[in-house]
C-alpha cells in the first residue's frame, strides 16, 4: 500500500455500531498511532451530520475511519482539514466516473443527489486540535435507495460495480497528500481546488433560511468553515447551520 502513515494501521470489522463511535471509544483507553482506520461492511448505528443517520446496505459501501491527530492546525483554521478531506473523497470518485462536486460544507453529489458524506469529529486540549476522526461513507455497489430518493450510488451512476477497497486505497492516498501539504502550511491550491468542485458555486441557488425560502450566489470558503455569499445585494457569511440548499 502506497501511503506512510494513513492506513498502515487497520481493523476491518463484518459489524459495527458505527467506525467514528468505535475509534472514539477506543480514543478513551488507548492511544492508536495517526492514520489508523477502522473499516466495516455494515454499520447499526451509522451517523451523519447534526445527528442524522447515516444509512447503507451490508457489504455494498464504503464506511470508514481515519484517526489524525492534526495538533498543527489552528482550532480557528479546522476548515481547511474538511476541504482536504472532502477533496481527498471526491478527486477520488472522480478519477472512478466524473462529475462528482462538494456541497458545502462536506457532501458530496452527484446531479444534486447525495453520494458520500463525511462526519468529522474532534476533541481538543488548550486550544489544540488533539484527535480528529475523520468518518467517510460512500455509497459504492448499493443501487436502491427506496427510502431516501434524494440519494445515489456510484454504481448507479456507472452502470457495473466498483471494487470498494480500490476506492478506499484511492481516498487513503489522497488524503495523506493534502494532509502533509496541510502539515507542511502548504495551503496554495487548496482554496482553488475546493472551488473548482464546489457545488453551486457563484450560481444562484435556491436555500432555505431560517425557514424562509430565499437564493443565494455562494461565492467562496473561510478557513473557520463559513461560506461567503450574495444575498439580497449584500455579501452575507453563514455558518454551518444557518442555512439548507434545496436540491432537485
Ligand atoms: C453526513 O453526510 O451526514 C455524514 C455521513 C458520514 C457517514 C460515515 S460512514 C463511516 C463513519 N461512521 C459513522 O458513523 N459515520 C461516518
Amino acid at each position: 500500500m502506497e501511503t506512510l502513515f494513513i492506513g498502515q494501521e487497520k481493523l476491518k470489522f463484518a459489524v459495527l455500531e458505527s467506525t467514528n463511535s468505535y475509534l472514539k471509544e477506543i480514543l478513551k483507553t488507548g492511544n492508536p498511532q495517526e492514520g489508523f482506520i477502522v473499516v466495516t461492511d455494515y454499520q447499526t448505528s451509522g451517523r451523519g451530520q447534526f445527528g442524522n443517520s447515516w444509512e447503507a446496505e451490508k457489504g455494498k459501501n464504503l464506511l470508514f475511519s481515519v484517526l489524525l491527530k492534526p495538533r498543527f492546525l489552528n482550532p480557528s483554521r479546522q476548515f481547511l482539514l474538511n476541504m482536504s478531506v472532502c477533496l481527498a473523497v471526491v478527486d477520488s470518485m472522480n478519477e472512478v466516473c466524473p462529475g462528482f462536486l462538494i456541497k458545502w460544507p462536506n457532501d458530496i453529489l452527484y446531479n444534486q443527489k447525495k453520494v458520500a458524506g463525511i462526519l468529522i469529529e474532534g476533541s481538543m486540549s488548550s486550544d489544540i486540535l488533539d484527535h480528529t476522526v475523520v468518518g467517510i461513507g460512500i455509497n459504492v455497489n448499493q443501487t436502491d435507495f427506496e427510502q431516501n430518493r434524494k440519494s445515489i450510488s456510484i454504481k448507479n451512476i456507472l452502470g457495473h460495480s466498483v471494487e470498494t477497497e480500490y476506492l478506499m486505497q484511492k481516498v487513503l492516498q489522497k488524503l495523506e497528500m493534502r494532509y502533509l501539504k496541510l502539515k507542511a502550511g502548504n495551503t496554495s491550491g487548496l482554496f482553488r481546488d475546493y472551488y473548482s468542485v464546489m457545488f453551486g458555486r457563484e450560481k444562484e441557488l435556491p436555500v432555505k433560511i431560517g425557514g424562509t425560502l430565499t437564493t443565494i450566489k455562494p461565492l467562496a470558503v473561510e478557513p473557520g468553515g463559513e461560506l461567503l455569499a450574495l444575498h439580497q445585494g449584500k455579501t452575507v457569511r453563514f455558518r454551518f447551520k444557518e442555512l439548507q440548499f434545496i436540491l432537485d
